[in-house]
């Protein structure tokens, strides 16, 4: 695909499943933290990267909570979408579901946000298309994550001056 001047959030979706084998967990079955975190920085970057059609970084990991264990044997669905684009920097939201393979029951296990910066040719930050959101979702998950950037900004401000 070409580069593009904007995106709308829903060009931004990436959607992947993994099956939780034996290795990924610990000795009674349940799924490392560590396991999930790889995962959710890997589908964000293919998310980041398919808005911004150049390379990306993790800048930094939002708070994430755990709600329900994982098991081994369990389907993870890791679904990224680009909430918020400033200037280099966007802000990628990845939900979490587990399914248990037999019942086809699906949890919610937690919800992560990132954000990735955009580099150019000499790995300096570089501005990025702009994006578009259009649905009522969209525009909600946007205003959310402009105020999850301003509190980010806040906090570092507030340890920078202690
Ligand atoms: C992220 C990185 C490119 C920022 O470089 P920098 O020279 O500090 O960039 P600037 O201060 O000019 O900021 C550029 C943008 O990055 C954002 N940014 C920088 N550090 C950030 C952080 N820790 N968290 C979130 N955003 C950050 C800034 O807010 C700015 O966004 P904006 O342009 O949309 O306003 C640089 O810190 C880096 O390369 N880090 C290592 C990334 C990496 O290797 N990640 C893999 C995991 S180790």
């Amino acid at each position: 695909m070409t580069k593009r001047e904007r995106s709308k959030p829903s060009q931004t979706a990436t959607i992947t499943t993994r099956i939780m084998m034996p290795m990924d967990a610990n000795i009674a079955g349940n799924v490392f933290g560590g396991t999930i975190m790889k995962l959710i920085d890997e589908v964000a970057a293919m998310s980041a990267h398919k808005h911004a059609r150049m390379n990306v970084v993790t800048a930094s990991i939002g708070r994430m909570e755990f709600h329900s264990p994982v098991f081994v044997g369990d389907f993870l669905k890791l679904t990224a979408t680009v909430n918020y684009v400033h200037n280099a920097s966007m802000e990628i939201g990845v939900r979490v579901e587990a399914e248990n393979p037999t019942t086809g029951r699906m949890r919610h296990t937690g919800t992560c946000y990132l954000t990735f910066v955009g580099l150019n040719k000499n790995g300096q930050p570089q501005r990025l298309p702009n994006l578009i959101p259009t649905s009522t979702d969209e525009k909600r998950r946007w205003r959310e994550a402009k105020a999850r950037r301003l509190q980010r900004i806040a906090q570092i401000t507030m340890e920078d001056n202690h």
